[in-house]
């Protein structure tokens, strides 16, 4: 047993994707864990990524990737829309998974994943490399400590620029949608930060050609009276900021995913609730969040769910839930209540 928890947690990747060569170039440092091998539809793509990324072994089949005896557990970034299938094979197949964010592409499907894995005694867990990050780790401990008091506002926001028809953000039929993509992130932050799922949604959307919205305003209301306003684009500059508003101050993140280009990471912070407040810049450690995070998920797989600075699967229902409402709203204009989960 020790001689095994000495060895790297070997992770598996479903698909030759984007974002798994960065995550396999940001974990190829760890010493706890190590990208064993990734599986394409396409033996040849396969063997090209692995070469590419110093992967050890490839799979020409998803299926062969999930009978691998060498694969302790699974990173799944295929299109949102497979999400769900491929991470409950994968957890039948007696993996575990980190499955890319969103978890799945709405919240029945998110409880089917997290049955799955109470019922094979699995971990399942959804991507979002901020959560490892020392600026939300710094964030979750101000916050913790009161720093800035009772939280009663919240605006997060995320928007980049995609337009190319062929990107799988673009195509509604594999789960398309700046909501989804970006807006999980933004979601995500207001709910850790108000940590609940909200009561009420209501939002607006603006829809793109290909059928998938583009950019999404949503206001969420919160059983501790906080409200959170949340957008997210497919249409703007790159911008990812967040402002968090006490009674006793403010805090400003950019949740990062990885450092910054250009300078250290940092959270502002203004304590005081008058124009006089100075605002104070705390300087956190820069760090690659794949890495972060994947080294986080080996010790939640080996040592407890304490571990894990992600969301939690209670917490990912809470996302999806949220998600669903905010585009159920953009959808039928009107707000939409948002239902307590009951045994989750
Ligand atoms: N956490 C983050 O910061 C972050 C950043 C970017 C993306 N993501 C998430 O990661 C996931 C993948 O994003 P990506 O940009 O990396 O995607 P991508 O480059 O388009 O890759 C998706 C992969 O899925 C496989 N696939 C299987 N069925 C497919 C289908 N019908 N259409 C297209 N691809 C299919 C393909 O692999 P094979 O051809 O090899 O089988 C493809 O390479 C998404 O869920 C996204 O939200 C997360």
């Amino acid at each position: 047993m020790a001689d095994l928890l000495s060895k790297p947690l070997r992770l598996g990747v479903l698909g030759a994707a984007n974002i798994a060569r960065s995550f396999a170039s940001g974990v190829a440092p760890s010493r706890t864990v190590s990208v064993a091998a990734v599986a394409s539809r396409d033996a040849g793509k396969a063997e090209r990524f692995a070469m590419e990324c110093g992967i050890p072994r490839f799979h020409g089949s998803y299926e062969a990737l999930l009978s691998d005896p060498e694969i302790d557990a699974i990173y799944n970034p295929l299109p949102n829309s497979l999400h769900a299938e491929w991470s409950i094979r994968a957890m039948e197949a007696g993996k575990h998974v980190l499955c890319e964010k969103p978890l799945a592409m709405n919240a029945t499907e998110v409880r089917a994943m997290a049955a799955t894995a109470r019922r094979h005694g699995r971990h399942l867990v959804e991507a979002y490399p901020y959560r490892a990050q020392a600026q939300t780790l710094k964030l979750r401990e101000l916050l913790d400590a009161g720093a800035i008091g009772k939280v009663q506002l919240i605006r997060s926001s995320f928007g980049v620029a995609f337009s190319d028809p062929s990107n799988i953000r673009l195509k509604p039929e594999v789960g398309g949608g700046a909501l989804l993509d970006a807006g999980s992130y933004a979601v995500s932050l207001a709910l850790l930060v108000a940590g609940a799922r909200p009561e009420r949604v209501s939002a607006t959307a603006r829809w793109s050609e290909t059928g998938v919205d583009r950019s999404v305003a949503a206001t969420l209301e919160f059983p501790s009276g906080a409200l959170a306003q949340i957008s997210c684009s497919f249409a703007t500059a790159y911008h990812r900021h967040a402002l968090i508003a006490g009674e006793a101050g403010t805090i400003e993140t950019t949740y990062l995913n990885h450092p910054p280009l250009g300078g250290p990471p940092v959270l502002t912070i203004r304590r005081g609730t008058t124009v006089q407040s100075v605002p104070e810049t705390i300087e956190v450690a820069p760090g690659n969040g794949f890495l972060a995070e994947a080294e986080s998920f080996e010790r939640l797989v080996r040592r407890g769910p304490e571990y894990w600075t992600g969301a939690t699967l209670a917490e990912s229902i809470d996302i999806a839930v949220t998600l669903d409402a905010i585009l159920a709203s953009a959808r039928s204009g009107t707000a939409v209540s948002v239902a307590a989960e009951i045994n989750t």
